[in-house]
């Protein structure tokens, strides 16, 4: 079954279109990766799935429900959640009461939304920082509070912008076995990422985007070896 759907969406920004009659699904517990050179539309297709964006054309289909013109905060509601490429914590908070707005999704009861955050913060091996203030955490540790963030807002689909980018080998390999976890937990993910090791390693199925149109789809093997990838994209990157 299918937890979401992409029919034929489009986004224009004045004359450019970011993303072209994009259709895909993501079936329930799976991890699809998103690649695709810089200004693909990656980005752009998560902030039309997640709401931020209205698509200018088409349709998205969330757990059985059309999405399109849903705001940000009731597509969370819904139990769609995503990361930023460029991570926003709130730096002059502490890092517990970071995670803590995010539980404040599920439940109005800070106690509750504590001990959701508390509980996510010790997912993410982040639970002796929790006194720290977010803006003292260095970048790893800043992506790893990002995950735990929208953890606790309990989604069902996760989708993941960049959560490696900058970070250094021993802290993506932290990252990795995180979204494998959560994946144990049956959260379907999608993810966003450069590194093509990683993506082959995390993802059950891959979509292609070049120039705000699907290129291609497949499991990691088959995007790897599909000539119109590497000429596209894998080719650039070696
Ligand atoms: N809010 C916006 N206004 C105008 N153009 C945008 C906006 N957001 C993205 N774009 C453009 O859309 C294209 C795709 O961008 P983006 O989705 O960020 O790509 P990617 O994440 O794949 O690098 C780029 O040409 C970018 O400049
Ligand atoms: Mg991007």
């Amino acid at each position: 079954m299918a937890i979401l759907e992409l029919r034929h969406v489009s986004k224009f920004f004045g004359g450019l279109a970011a993303n072209s009659d994009v259709s895909f699904e993501v079936p329930v517990g799976t991890i699809m990766g998103l690649i695709g050179p810089n200004g693909a539309g990656k980005t752009t297709l998560f902030n039309c799935i997640t709401g931020y964006y209205p698509p200018s054309k088409g349709e998205i289909v969330f757990d059985g429900r059309a999405m399109n013109g849903l705001l940000p905060d009731k597509v969370c509601k819904l139990g769609m959640a995503r990361t930023w490429q460029k991570v926003r914590p709130l730096t002059n908070l502490p890092v517990l009461d970071n995670v803590i707005v995010g539980a404040l999704c599920r439940t109005r009861s800070v106690r509750d939304a504590r001990r959701i955050a508390q509980e996510q913060l010790h997912i993410v091996k982040l639970e002796g920082k929790a006194h720290l203030l977010a803006g003292a955490l260095p970048i790893g540790e800043r992506k790893k509070l990002e995950v735990a963030r929208v953890l606790a807002t309990k989604p069902k689909l996760l989708l993941l912008d960049e959560v490696m980018g900058g970070l250094n080998p021993a802290e993506s390999e932290e990252i990795i076995q995180l979204i494998l976890d959560i994946r144990k937990e049956g959260i379907t993910q999608m993810v966003i990422e450069h590194d093509m090791k990683a993506i082959m390693r995390l993802s059950d199925r891959i979509v292609v985007l070049n120039s705000g149109e699907k290129l291609a789809e497949g499991s990691p093997d088959e995007i790897v070896n599909n000539p119109q990838v590497i000429e596209a994209y894998l080719g650039a990157e070696s």
